[in-house]
């Protein structure tokens, strides 16, 4: 079934990620990455603690001692696609036999054992909080036996690793401040295979964010499952809370005032966000937003339905209204916000009404993005245990296609305000269909394509937009901006 995937840049998925060279390191590293940003991070992490190991990133398969694959469980397809590479590498190992297969990721923590026994080709299996375990489950697959890590963690946040950036633009990046989820969505795996919520230490963050401002980085993006339940109070987990002293309670730093630090110490460069969960969105994010520049002015904000009966069925925690409350709200304090949603269609129980009441929140909010799929079961969720799945494919199909279509034409009507206006565009790289052309975003996160000049990658630069499509703009550069 067609479904609009979730990802930053689409490129990426599945391509094997090179970084620089270290002097010495002799062994060679096949990594690539499925799904979500989170796990685009994690393997750079990985890649950093292999770099310790002796091993350099290679985009060749056939040369490999050591292939890993960051998988995904968030739905089956992700899950289908990842096995279809199993089969890749396992042709190639028939002629390279020294070579080693490991999987990492949410597919590692979801099956754990059971991957050795369904995929012979596998060696390793490593969930998402164990990666700093590998130099040791190296060194037993290196003495011929299988090995398996897949503990979650209370506190990992590998806060303190410092990424090795893969395939990156040099201008922008992602940094992670907390890990797991403790939402539980019916629907949702997330939460068993990245484990409790729990938030990484804002000096550590700050410290990454300077070093890569250091490098020449101009824009952060914060990553988190939900980055507006962020809380740090000493670490461990976010349900400890209260069983914290009443000093670290009382000196506890939440999300905004993590914005307000990162956005202050660093004035000079851009910040984004993702996701944020309607629930735990608090005003105080949006003020801190309104009071900087250098905060982008976009909110992922997931919504999933527009039915009040679904929302209640898929454990979220707040009302159709409230959602609107919220988006009013947002408007009000920053009427410039590009917002955007992830939309499930065809979830247990969903009739023709829930649908239309989707279709028509929709209308009211008029996203400028959207991220749209057709429910797929997962096993071991709330949803296949005690719901059933019951829309049948097709109607999931036809709800999908009119919710896609609905979007596509917010998504012009949002494109079409920016006509006229001048624009403050970071240059993020090359235009994919025009080598003469740069390519960046606004603000608000759209695209912006504009004939190169003399501009180079990473200005900031004024540019007044001409044209648009539903997704993207086209203009031409004025001047260059104030940030510069
Ligand atoms: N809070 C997370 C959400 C991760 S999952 C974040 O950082 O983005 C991303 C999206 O996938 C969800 O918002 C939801 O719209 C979709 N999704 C999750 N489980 C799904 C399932 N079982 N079937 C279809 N879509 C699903
Ligand atoms: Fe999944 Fe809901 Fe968390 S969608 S990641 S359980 S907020």
């Amino acid at each position: 079934m067609e479904s609009v995937e979730k990802v930053i840049d689409e490129r990426l998925q599945g391509k094997a990620l090179v970084t620089q060279s270290r002097e010495g390191n002799t062994k060679k590293l096949f990594i690539e990455s499925y799904g979500c940003q989170m796990n685009m991070n994690d393997s750079e992490i990985v890649a950093s603690i292999l770099a310790d190991q002796g091993f350099n990133t290679t985009q060749v398969l056939e040369e490999a001692d050591l292939v890993l694959v960051n998988t995904c469980s968030i739905r089956e397809k992700a899950e289908t696609t990842v096995r279809n590479r199993l089969k890749k590498y396992n042709a190639v190992k028939k002629i390279n036999k020294n070579m080693k297969v490991g999987v990492l990721g949410c597919m590692a923590e979801r099956l754990k054992e059971k991957f050795l026994e369904e995929e012979k080709i596998v060696d390793l299996v490593v969930g998402p909080d164990a990666y700093r375990d590998l130099p040791n489950l190296l060194e037993e697959i290196e003495a011929g036996r299988d090995a398996v890590n897949v503990i979650l963690s209370k506190d990992e946040t590998y806060g303190d690793v410092s990424p090795v950036r893969l395939n990156s633009n040099g201008v922008s990046a992602f940094v992670s401040i907390t890990r797991g989820c403790d939402n539980m969505c019916t629907f949702c795996v997330v939460p068993f295979t990245r484990g409790r919520e729990r938030s990484r230490d804002p000096q550590s963050i700050i410290e990454e964010i300077r070093s890569m401002v250091t490098n020449n980085y101009k824009e952060i993006t914060l990553l988190g499952q939900n980055v507006d339940s962020y809380l740090w109070f000493g670490g461990g987990l976010k349900k400890d809370f209260n069983k914290a002293s009443e000093m670290a309670q009382a000196t506890a730093v939440d999300f905004a005032q993590l914005l307000d630090m990162c956005a202050t110490e660093f004035p000079k460069t851009r910040f984004r966000f993702s996701t944020s969960n309607p629930q735990d969105m608090s005003l105080d994010v949006i003020k801190v937003m309104a009071k900087h520049k250098n905060i982008c002015k976009y909110t992922h904000l997931p919504v999933q339905s527009g039915s009040n009966r679904m929302l209640k069925a898929m454990n979220r925690q707040h009302t159709r209204e409230e959602y609107m409350q919220l988006v009013d709200n947002i408007f009000k304090i920053i009427p410039e916000m590009a917002l955007s949603q992830d939309m499930i269609v065809g979830f247990c129980g969903e009739t023709e009404e829930d649908h239309q009441d989707t279709l028509n929140l929709m209308e009211y909010v008029k996203y400028d993005f959207g991220f749209m799929f057709a429910y797929s079961e997962r096993p071991g969720t709330l949803a296949a245990k005690k719901m059933v799945d019951d829309v049948p494919e097709e109607v999931k199909k036809r709800r999908l296609e009119e919710v896609i279509a609905l979007q596509q034409k917010h998504a012009l009507f949002r494109t079409q305000q920016h006509l006229g206006k001048v624009e403050e565009v970071l240059i993020e790289g090359v235009s994919k269909k025009n080598p003469n052309e740069w390519k960046g975003r606004n603000t608000q996160n759209t695209v912006i394509v504009f004939p190169k000049e003399h501009y180079k990658l990473g200005d900031f630069v004024m540019v007044k937009v001409e044209d648009c499509t539903s997704a993207t703009l086209r203009g031409t550069a004025v001047g260059y901006s104030d940030n510069n």
